[in-house]
């Protein structure tokens, strides 16, 4: 529909019909019994009234999603379709690993490709929005949402949201198989404090700036059409109701023109941060900070009429509002096309297609971590091995948000070790529970694998820790099995990096395989046999310990900076008990392959405004396997008009090397890479000293200095 036309349309609306437009309702409203996300709620509705809303959430499925279209269209005096949107996090019915995972990749393009996997089913159950990526920064994992998030960097996050952006997206909404994209949660939702979900966050101008908003800056540059508001305050405003976050800063400075929804009940959830007075005050709020959509709430329906006629919320604002929700569903082309790719035949095309197994295998060879390994792996198929705890027959490994997966149809390591190698001599003992029969199996295997860690219901919505060390049950199985075993490898799943110093000490080696989705463990079990060659790299730091966090990689020195050592040295910033590094590294991981790193070139030591400077090293792979290496780039401003961290993530580029392979990796340094708030919050670069690293992961010494003019 032509954009004029819209306005007519605006314009011939009832007030009611406009409120309307602007609320959303879950399936319990339209006779669905699925409460798939967020706490039950219940308001009064007029006779039929849903149907006349603007949105519906977490509906799903072509042949009910057209059903329900028509529904609304009779309903709705003139006839505007209603828009469909559900949390895609990670996939639809193809579950790939979760976005932690997927951040340890450290392959955007593969993030890409995965959502435009996930787009493909979505569009064809009928979806026409996906609240998804999250693009919440964490650098704690008591909080369990870091399970949807990219990690610990602003860089790498940003790479990884523009690009899911782009995949969901494409360059047209429209077309076949895409959905649009709504990027959460804005902002800052993963620094609640202490790790505690739905927590207050405490943040400086700063750390919001430099660390939390590039992630949400790259998706709204990407395009995103919706940002969806978070939870938590900033600076003590509900950023539900702040106009300096959503206007001023979302519209104002990032530019965006899209819709902005806000999370499931936040508006009304205003009165219980005690910044608003009843509903009608926490709408008056959240209109006039910019909210458009309300999500599962009575607040606009109840009170924005009463408002506007009172003279307290502009008609003005409201029409706003509305003419950007009828531009999304025009962009959409649902006002032509009001099913759009709503297809039953599709639905059985592509839903958990061969081809979207093959990526979510493909994703998590990609995704798994291998962090420690002496001499154990890969396995040998004519060599005994034993698999020990109840993870290695759980379903339950695809993520707390993969809402519409079939878990029948999670491939389990079981299955995956028994249909891939059924040569090779496996027992498994799918229990926590120890017993004199799994340990004297243990006792004659060559190697035991122990599946130990989380499964999906450990992370997630309102899955806070505040311990992220392992249960007791499981450390017990570890130190019984250690003391029988030969050999052991244990395998982490989980959402969340957990502390596991004993187990990394002792075992001889770990795999961080996070919840790898539907079809992750066969890509686990072609890495224990040596068939993938390991390529995943940390997204987020793996303490040591739960009192370290938040932690971060790129941490600031402080006047007292520890020298290096592990044991405690008084009067520095440090602990008495626990080293300050953490267990693992951001950007850490191992391979089969031994990788060289030659030492960093330059093509100048000085770097012009407007000019730039290339930085060069030769990276080798001496074998015996073909490797993919996530080769990083780390610049550090060693003098600022405020404290810089110690080194920050500029520049990445995944490379395959066959054996004996050497390839001349270049990154181009400019000067705006090296620009951050100053002392005044200007964006600006600050002539100096800096240095420059090309390595592995963010422990590289491989550096070289070079000056800003
Ligand atoms: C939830 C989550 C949000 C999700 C929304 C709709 O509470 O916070 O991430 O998209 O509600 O399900």
């Amino acid at each position: 529909m032509e954009e004029k036309k819209l306005q007519k349309l605006l314009e011939d609306m009832s007030l009611q019909e406009k409120i309307e437009q602007l609320v959303q309702l879950n399936g319990l409203f339209f006779g669905s019994s699925e409460q798939l996300t967020g706490p039950a709620a219940a308001f009064r509705l007029s006779e039929g009234q849903a149907y006349r809303t603007g949105s519906v959430l977490g509906e799903h499925g072509a042949a009910r999603l057209k059903k329900l279209q028509d529904r609304m269209m009779a309903e709705q005096p003139h006839h505007i379709p209603a828009l469909f949107m559900a949390d895609v996090i990670h996939g639809y019915r193809t579950a790939f690993p979760v976005p932690i995972a997927i951040g340890s990749s450290f392959n955007p393009s593969l993030a890409r490709r995965i959502a435009e996997a996930a787009a493909r089913e979505a569009a064809a159950a009928g979806l026409h929005v996906t609240f998804s990526p999250m693009a919440d920064l964490v650098h704690d994992s008591r909080w369990g949402r870091c399970m949807e998030s990219p990690g610990e960097d602003p860089w790498l996050n940003a790479r990884i949201v523009e690009n899911m952006v782009r995949g969901f997206q494409g360059e047209d909404v429209s077309e076949k198989g895409r959905v649009a994209s709504c990027v959460k949660h804005f902002a800052a939702y993963g620094a609640a404090q202490a790790g505690r979900d739905y927590n207050v966050t405490e943040l400086s101008e700063h750390t919001l700036f430099e660390d939390y908003l590039p992630a949400y800056r790259a998706a709204v540059e990407a395009g995103a059409c919706l940002v969806m508001t978070a939870f938590n305050t900033i600076d003590r405003r509900p950023c539900t109701t702040s106009r300096r976050l959503l206007r001023d800063l979302l519209r104002g400075d990032m530019g965006f023109e899209g819709v902005v929804i806000t999370d499931y009940s936040a508006i009304k959830e205003t009165i219980s941060h005690g910044t608003s007075e009843d509903e009608r005050d926490a709408a008056r709020q959240a209109m006039l900070a910019g909210c458009d959509i309300d999500m599962m709430t009575s607040c606009y329906l109840h009170e924005l009429e009463p408002l506007i006629r009172d003279g307290r919320v502009p008609e003005s604002l409201l029409d706003e509002a509305v003419l950007r929700v009828l531009k999304l569903k025009n962009v959409l082309g649902l006002f032509e096309h009001p099913y759009k790719d709503a297809s039953e035949e599709d639905e059985q095309q592509l839903l958990f297609c061969p081809e979207h197994q093959a990526l979510s295998r493909e994703a998590a060879e990609e995704t798994i971590v291998l962090l420690k390994n002496e001499g154990v792996l890969p396995l040998s198929p004519d060599r005994k091995i034993v698999v020990i705890g109840s993870l290695a027959e759980d379903r339950a490994i695809v993520g707390s948000w993969a809402v519409f997966a079939d878990r029948s149809q999670t491939v389990t390591l079981r299955e995956a070790l028994e249909t891939l190698y059924p040569e090779a001599d496996v027992t498994f003992f799918a229990s926590d529970a120890i017993t004199e029969d799994m340990l004297s199996a243990a006792a004659e295997a060559d190697t035991v694998l122990l599946a130990l860690g989380e499964n999906e219901t450990w992370t997630g919505e309102s899955r806070s820790i505040a311990d992220i060390s392992l249960p007791a049950s499981q450390k017990k199985l570890f130190d019984a099995v250690r003391a029988a075993a030969r050999k052991t490898v244990t395998l982490l799943f989980g959402g969340r990096p957990l502390a596991v110093p004993e187990i990394a000490q002792q075992t001889d080696a770990l795999i961080e395989v996070w919840l790898p989705g539907s079809c992750g463990c066969c890509a686990l079990a072609d890495i224990l046999f040596g068939k993938v060659n390991p390529s995943g790299r940390l997204s987020m730091s793996m303490p040591w310990h739960t009192g370290q966090l938040p932690i971060s990689y790129a941490a600031f020195q402080t006047g007292r900076p520890k020298p290096e050592t592990d044991r405690f040295v008084p009067f520095v910033s440090n602990y008495m008990d626990v080293p300050n590094r953490p267990l693992y590294p951001f950007g850490f991981g191992l391979s089969y392959s031994e990788v060289t790193y030659g030492p960093v070139c330059l093509n100048t030591d000085t770097l012009t405004s407007g000019g730039s400077l290339q930085a060069e090293a030769v990276i080798e792979n001496k074998g015996p396997l073909p490797v993919k290496e996530a080769v990083q780039l780390y610049i550090r401003d060693l003098h600022g008009s405020v404290v810089r961290p110690v080194r920050e993530l500029k520049g990445l580029e995944k490379i395959c090397l066959a054996p004996g392979e050497r390839r001349t990796v270049r990154f181009t340094v400019t000067e705006e890479m090296l620009r951050f708030y100053d002392a005044d919050m200007h964006f600006v670069s600050e002539p100096g000293a800096f240095r420059l690293w090309i390595g592995h992961d963010s422990l590289t010494e491989n550096g070289a200095d070079f000056r800003l003019e």
